[in-house]
């Protein structure tokens, strides 16, 4: 007798493991996140994320023209706020000649063809470092909503293509595309945080942007009552299916390894085209790990992102968007 199946047959040499590869990354699957900050010639690296940056807008016009070299062609807008400028309702997001608004200016002179998409949350701009407006030790719902609508008009009037919304309020694709389509910009996509999970994963992040809760009495410690509780499935199917009817052009799930079964079903539920953010913790461990010589940061980092894909994202956010599409070739 003899396996009747021999399976190793296809995994003999590269040639046949290539060509019978089924899930192949290219330049096309990223979406770049980039920090942007006030000043000139400014290039600080973040503490807890090694080799990513915060950027000044003339360094940011730098890096995107690299990024439209090597092919990535889509960028996510984050921007570090000073404190001054930070109050309980996010005032200073509206401010037409506010950073966001001109960093979408700056991405947009130096590379036309750039996809921009900008983050749409008051948690940078918030003295309080959440996503929606505190009152009474609540987070308001509908008030944030209307906030983050006006948000999103003031980004696509910058040039913005498309909003991407992190706050998990409910209702808000719905008064955000409304405020779009009142405004006339019928061609402002959205791309909805749709499954977003109140990670520990987060941490990096809210350092690159001074945006963490703050502790002061009255204020949640936290953004559990506006992300989803981790322990959740159905939850994520129900809040993802929800903002396709209001209105989602993309939908996303974050953070990305751990919530890969939920990447899985929702690719199988919806018929938009599903995100994956590979948030910042998850960057910071591969990094952390590989300075300590304990893993092999290019092969965890190919792996992690493989089965990202895998799992069934069509588009990648990811902080590693450079690295890996030098590994390419
Ligand atoms: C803000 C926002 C967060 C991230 C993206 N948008 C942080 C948070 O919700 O606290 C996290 C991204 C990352 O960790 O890489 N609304």
């Amino acid at each position: 007798m003899y396996p009747l199946r021999r399976n190793r047959r296809l995994r003999t040499n590269e040639s046949i493991r290539s060509l019978v590869r089924e899930t192949i990354l290219s330049p096309k699957d990223f979406l770049v996140p980039l920090f942007v900050t006030e000043g000139k010639g400014i290039k600080e690296e973040i503490a807890s994320m090694p080799d990513y940056y915060r950027l000044s807008l003339d360094l940011l016009e730098a890096e995107v023209k690299e990024l439209w070299k090597m092919g990535l062609h889509a960028v996510l807008l984050f921007v570090k706020v000073p404190d001054n400028l930070k109050d309980n309702k996010g005032t200073e997001a509206l401010n037409e000649d506010g950073l966001m608004q001109r960093a979408i200016k700056t991405v947009k002179n130096a590379c036309p063809g750039m996809l921009v998409m900008t983050d749409v949350a008051m948690d940078p701009y918030s003295s309080y470092g959440h996503d929606g407006i505190v009152e009474n030790g609540q987070i308001l719902n509908d008030e944030t909503s209307d906030f983050l609508a006006e948000m999103s008009v003031s980004h696509a009037l910058a040039g913005a293509d498309i909003v991407a919304p992190s706050d998990m309020m409910d209702g808000r694709i719905l008064s955000i595309r409304e405020a779009l389509e009142d405004e006339g910009l019928i061609h402002t996509g959205i791309m909805s945080y749709s499954a977003k999970y109140a990670s520990a994963f987060y941490g990096p992040f809210r350092d690159a942007l001074d945006s963490a809760p703050v502790d002061v009495k009255d204020v949640p410690k936290d953004k559990k009552t506006y992300q989803m509780d981790y322990a959740n499935r159905f939850e994520a199917l129900k809040e993802t299916e929800m903002d396709v009817d209001e209105g989602a052009d993309i939908v996303m799930v974050k953070p990305g390894l751990c919530y890969l079964d939920i990447v899985r079903e929702i690719r199988n539920e919806v018929d938009v085209p599903v995100a994956v953010y590979q948030v910042s913790g998850e960057y910071a461990m591969v990094k952390a790990a590989a300075e300590k010589g304990w893993l092999d940061h290019d092969a965890v980092m190919m792996e992690q992102l493989t089965a990202i894909k895998r799992a069934g994202a069509n588009i990648i956010a990811s902080y590693f968007a450079k690295d890996a599409v030098k590994l390419l070739g």
